[in-house]
């Protein structure tokens, strides 16, 4: 069962799944909250993976609602596309956005939840003034394009910055972290803000990813104010 609004949210990466048995794999994290998908295109990030067709095929395979994620370049020609196809929310990176404010407001109006993420070394500092033009923020714990890589802890004060004010406006808005996050290090990315985790070898690479998913829940609820 997905929990209360109130409770951290585990979003599993499908990256870390078996993209051959992708269908049982996605019935095994049915007590996730949204299903992660990395959409890359081989030039935001050196690492290519899959896009709307495959998305489409995951939207309707999926026991629980997705969480599109695109490392792409031009995510206003292509991110409307995925709140087409009925994924609940859409996140592009800030980076490749010309007019992030616009298309989030695009992407709203087909009514999915708009998410803007950034890199680890991209400032945050130009979002505190419209948090509340996006339903989520991704502060990126890794390098995007691959999974299985190192928590980077230099990132935490983002996410502090964008908790503080959040909390100062009284925003709705979702704080979510992708990349290293597991047993080990979702305390603290939950100390620092974050209500939404994202992750992939951890969950995939569990023997029982329903286990690990309530585990990782439990932790992240402990370390949350
Ligand atoms: C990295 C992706 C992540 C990745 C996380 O570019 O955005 O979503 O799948 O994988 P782990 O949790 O293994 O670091
Ligand atoms: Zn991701």
């Amino acid at each position: 069962m997905p929990p209360e609004d109130s409770q951290p949210r585990i979003n599993p990466s499908i990256l870390a799944a078996d993209f051959a048995n992708m269908q049982s794999d996605l019935a095994r994290i049915a007590g996730a909250d949204f299903v992660h998908v990395d959409v890359m295109d081989n030039h935001f990030v050196p690492n290519l993976t899959f896009g709307p067709q495959m998305v489409e095929r995951v939207q309707a395979t999926s026991p629980v609602p997705l969480d599109v994620h695109l490392m792409i370049t031009d995510p206003a020609r292509w991110a409307p596309g995925y709140a087409e196809l009925g994924a609940a929310s859409v996140t592009f990176h800030l980076e490749a956005a010309a007019e992030p404010v616009t298309l989030a407001r695009t992407l709203r109006g087909i009514g999915a939840r708009a998410g803007v993420a950034v890199k680890p070394g991209t400032p945050i500092d130009g979002l505190l003034d419209v948090l509340d033009e996006f339903d989520q923020i991704l502060v990126m714990t890794v390098e995007p394009g691959f999974g299985g890589q190192s928590f980077m802890p230099e990132t935490m004060p983002k996410l502090r910055m964008l908790s503080d004010e959040a909390r100062r406006r009284g925003s709705a808005v979702w704080l979510q972290v992708d990349g290293g996050i597991s047993e080990s290090t979702i305390a603290q990315a939950a100390e620092a803000g974050a209500d939404t985790f994202v992750a992939g070898s951890a969950v995939f690479g569990a023997a029982d990813p329903g286990a690990a998913i309530a585990a990782l829940r439990s932790m992240a609820a402990r370390h949350s104010h």
